[in-house]
């Protein structure tokens, strides 16, 4: 039994997150997380809420409410929904725990210690009226460069230029409007990333067998321009994990915390000790995960997440890592996505274009949102999510092929030969070669399933189902029933073994779906159907089963017409 450490990128607690987010880390880490416990292997699965900076303060601010009460409402906003789409997380952390606060506070301590922190001074811009320091971003003025009115303090928008707040003309705060503003001198810390440049490239070197869209963007970052920079890990905020050496203070960072993306990624450490502590664990359950030392050294580590996370996860968090010098679990393998569009454009959450995920879950249910998306993935290039593409998947891959396959076997099998499996008659030539056929293909989903090649799987998961379809409309029990009684019920009986290896093989896909087929059987044998030629005999002659409900339904051309309209602009 294998060990498999997964994590999936941690969504920004602002807000609800679209269907181009939820593919690009949480749902391929779920399918292959199910895919995984199916064939046994024992699985610690990890998200979390990533609810630290200046977007998390403004959105509260914005809310009206104080920070820390708006991420505990959208963390648990976050939790159902990814409840709703059955995603099996062991553990949906938040990077606000103290569990956090704590271990970041531990890695600043001992980076420091290894000579790895240095102190610099910097000037940034300080509203006075919002009493704060500004980010660069939350400055606008008028661009020196092409005089566009709105650009932002860190570039234009109209003519692309990489701006300084103080390059602007008539600065003001985005955050009020306040043009009352500073320039201050700040003191940070900064992690010594260069130093660290040849370990980490050491590193990516020995990765052979990652994919190239992550590969090539750790690269780029490695290499371009002057390569690697030192990286501030400090900012001037109150929402945040308080600056300290492990639990010492840290003077002169006193009323400072740390930069966001600095303490995201030690959730998943954080989050796996929260896991412990709600099932009321010692520090050996999760340190047996994480720590070399303690137990993981057998533990293979997967991360999932969109393509503008990889700098993060192939530099900055192993630089944390391997600075600390202490014996943490490194990424084995790192599964990136590029991103998913909507309809001819970008999902937009400002201007709330494209569907969200509690807007998913308010018109159809998760499976049939889980198998469009996750066999339409955005893994070789950018994908786009049509309404007549969704339409046509979901009718003809659901509906029309597995849906149908499941109800006409099991109305069939009831009205012929009652609620338990028929025992007449014996397997054929065209049973044998159905056998040896999905024999083979169950071998290649399993590979693409282990690669985490997610849209061949899907294909491959299609292509099992419709050799299904197609046995039965060859073999045709409902005629072959009329001169050859037994055999029919032969057909059936392998058919409607066909139905639960095909529970088993989709759950990592369509979970609910394959619960319902699974209960339908008056199954809870789940075993991985690795030999064919036993698994199309599991249910035996005289077990009983029942018709489910109908698995799927047809989605019509007037919803398909009213939800292009309803999701096209502004949330109502
Ligand atoms: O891009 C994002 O949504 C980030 N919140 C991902 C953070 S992943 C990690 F570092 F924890
Ligand atoms: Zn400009």
């Amino acid at each position: 039994m294998a060990r498999i450490l997964i994590t999936s990128a941690i969504p920004y607690i602002n807000g609800i997150k679209h269907l181009g987010n939820l593919v690009g880390s949480q749902l391929p880490a779920d399918l292959f997380a199910r895919f995984c416990r199916a064939r046994g292997d024992e699985v610690m699965f990890i998200c979390a809420t990533d609810e630290h900076g200046t977007p998390a303060e403004l959105a509260a601010a914005k809310a009206g409410k104080p920070v820390e009460d708006y991420c505990a409402e959208m963390h648990e906003v976050q939790k159902e929904l990814a409840a709703g789409f059955r995603l099996s997380f062991d553990h949906f952390g938040r990077s606000s725990s103290q569990r956090n606060h704590r271990l970041t506070q531990h890695f600043a301590g001992v980076l420091a210690d290894n000579g790895l922190i240095r102190e610099v001074s910097e000037k940034q811009v300080y509203s006075i009226d919002d009493k704060r320091f500004l980010p660069d971003r939350y400055i606008e003025g008028t661009c020196p460069n092409c005089g566009y009115t709105s650009a932002r303090g860190d570039q234009c928008d109209n003519c692309t230029k990489q701006l300084d707040p103080t390059d602007l003309i008539n600065p003001h705060s985005t955050v009020s409007g306040s043009t009352n503003l500073e320039v201050r001198e700040t003191k940070h810390l900064y992690l010594m990333q260069r130093t660290l440049r040849d370990k980490l490239e050491a590193w990516i070197d020995s990765k052979t067998d990652w994919p190239i869209l992550t590969t090539s963007i750790a690269k780029k970052w490695l290499n371009d321009g002057d390569g690697l920079q030192d990286r501030g890990i400090t900012r001037d905020l109150y929402w945040g994990i308080p600056v300290k050496h492990g639990d010492q203070p840290w003077p002169g960072m006193e009323g400072k915390v740390f930069y966001v993306w600095f303490d995201a990624p030690i959730e998943y450490i954080a989050g796996t000790a929260e896991w412990a502590d709600a099932h009321g664990l010692d520090n050996a359950a999760w340190e047996r995960w994480w720590r070399t030392d303690k137990g993981a050294s057998d533990v293979t580590y997967y991360q999932f997440m969109g393509k503008d996370n990889v700098p993060f996860h192939t530099l900055s968090f192993p630089a944390t890592i391997l600075g600390s010098g202490e014996p943490w679990k490194l990424v084995d393998y790192l599964k990136s996505f590029n991103y998913l569009n909507y309809d001819g454009g970008q999902f937009s959450t400002s201007r709330g274009r494209g569907v969200f995920m509690d807007q998913a879950l308010s018109i159809l249910p998760s499976d049939y949102w889980r198998w469009w998306l996750l066999s339409h993935a955005p893994e070789s290039s950018d994908a786009e999510f049509t309404w007549e593409n969704f339409q046509a998947s979901v009718n003809k891959d659901l509906a029309d092929v597995l849906g149908n396959l499941v109800s006409r076997v099991t109305k069939f099998a009831r009205a012929k030969f009652g609620e338990t499996i028929p025992s007449g008659g014996s397997f054929g030539a065209q049973e044998t070669a159905l056998i040896a056929d999905l024999g083979a293909r169950i071998k290649d989903y399993e590979g693409h399933m282990a690669a985490m090649e997610v849209r061949k799987a899907a294909a491959e998961l299609r292509g099992i189902w419709v050799v299904g379809n197609e046995y039965l409309q060859s073999a045709a029990p409902w005629t072959v029933v009329k001169t050859d009684p037994d055999q029919a019920q032969a057909m059936i009986r392998l058919a409607i073994n066909l139905i639960r290896i095909y529970a088993i093989l989709s759950e990592p896909f369509i979970p609910d779906a394959s619960a319902t087929m699974m209960s339908a059987l008056n199954s809870t044998d789940w075993t991985w159907p690795t030999t064919v030629s036993e698994a199309i005999r599991a249910l035996a002659p005289g077990h009983a089963f029942a018709v489910p409900e109908n698995l799927f339904r047809k989605i019509t051309d007037e919803e398909r017409a009213e939800w292009q309209v309803k999701f096209s602009g502004i949330r109502t």
